[in-house]
């Protein structure tokens, strides 16, 4: 099997190839140990549990983002190659080592010690609840993986968010409107568009952008606007109104009809009505309407 490894020495970025007779069980982790321990002892990478628990040995396979220690070269491997590279979004270090400054900043960003409000006797179920939230290992996977990521770099990440989520369903933190005010804010939960990349890759299983999503829910049920806020109600009334979205009245909904900002929405519909691309005015419901308003009941049920 070929084995390839991007690397990086300070200065420039290379790859190192290593032709091996390896066992189909061994895992990507007990590879770049056989590589270092028996062929090239400069190899830098992470390794620590060597169990999934830790989180450190995360690293970006036939490019996929996997933990090291928990995945099978034989169920990753392509035509007898593996190309193994450090994570994306992190500045590399040296070779598969990444620096996780921001990520570990913008997890204590979230303010994740709960402050106790006294008063509440956590449950059972609410245990239990607390626990399906908890089990992140902090490996940077997701964070990694995030296409809101790869274009704004000020996002603060879904495993910040869900850490956010963590802490506003804890009955027992008595900073819950201060944490939600804070979470509303620009690059918070109004910014992930839902790619579902998170969710996808997570090693732990959890299902991170629908946190992200209760964490949205927390944020109208208190009250609390934001941009992200009447985007996302105007999508939804639109929806439910028509079947599908009007994309005359959308834009003015999002806004809510603040002349002020209308400049963030006039350049685009004149710009399409100039190219005759602007969508009609009026628009009938599709027909099978009452279908789709019946579903909305019943997910506010
Ligand atoms: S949410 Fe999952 S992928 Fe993200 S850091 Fe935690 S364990 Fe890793
Ligand atoms: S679902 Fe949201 S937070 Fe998760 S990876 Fe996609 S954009 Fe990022
Ligand atoms: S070494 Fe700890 S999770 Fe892989």
């Amino acid at each position: 099997m070929e084995v390839i490894i991007s690397r990086f020495n300070g200065k420039k970025r290379y790859t190192s190839k290593f032709n091996l007779a390896l066992k189909p069980d061994l895992t990507v982790s007990e590879v770049l140990m056989l590589i270092k321990n028996s062929h090239d002892g400069s190899l830098s990478f992470r390794a620590g549990c060597r169990n999934g628990v830790c989180g450190i040995c995360a690293v970006k396979v036939n490019n996929k983002s996997v933990l090291g220690c928990k995945t099978k070269v034989k169920d990753i491997v392509v035509d007898d190659k593996i190309l193994i590279e450090p994570l994306d979004m992190f500045p590399v270090i040296k070779d598969l080592v990444v620096d996780i400054d921001n990520f570990i900043e913008n997890n204590i960003d979230i303010r994740s010690a709960i402050v106790s409000s006294s008063t509440h006797k956590t449950s059972q179920e609410d245990m239990r609840h607390l626990d399906t939230v908890s089990n992140c290992i902090q490996c940077g996977i997701c964070f990694s993986s995030c296409d809101v990521l790869n274009v704004n770099q000020s996002f603060i990440g879904p495993a910040a968010l869900l850490r956010a989520y963590r802490c506003v369903t804890d009955k027992r933190d008595g900073l819950k409107n201060q944490r939600l005010k804070h979470y509303n804010k620009e690059n918070y939960a109004w910014d992930c568009t839902h790619c579902e990349n998170c969710t996808t890759l997570c090693p732990q299983g959890i299902n991170v952008s629908e946190h992200i999503s209760s964490l949205r829910k927390e944020l109208i049920e208190q009250g609390l606007k934001s941009k992200g806020s009447s985007h996302h109600l105007a999508f939804l009334k639109s929806i439910n109104k028509h079947g599908l979205l009007n994309e005359a009245s959308y834009p003015f909904f999002s806004i809510n009809f603040n002349p002020l900002r209308l400049k963030e929405v006039l350049p685009v519909g004149l710009r399409m009505l100039r190219k005759r691309k602007s969508p009609g005015i009026f628009h009938k419901p599709i027909k099978n309407i009452e279908e789709v308003r019946k579903l909305f009941r019943e997910v506010k049920e």
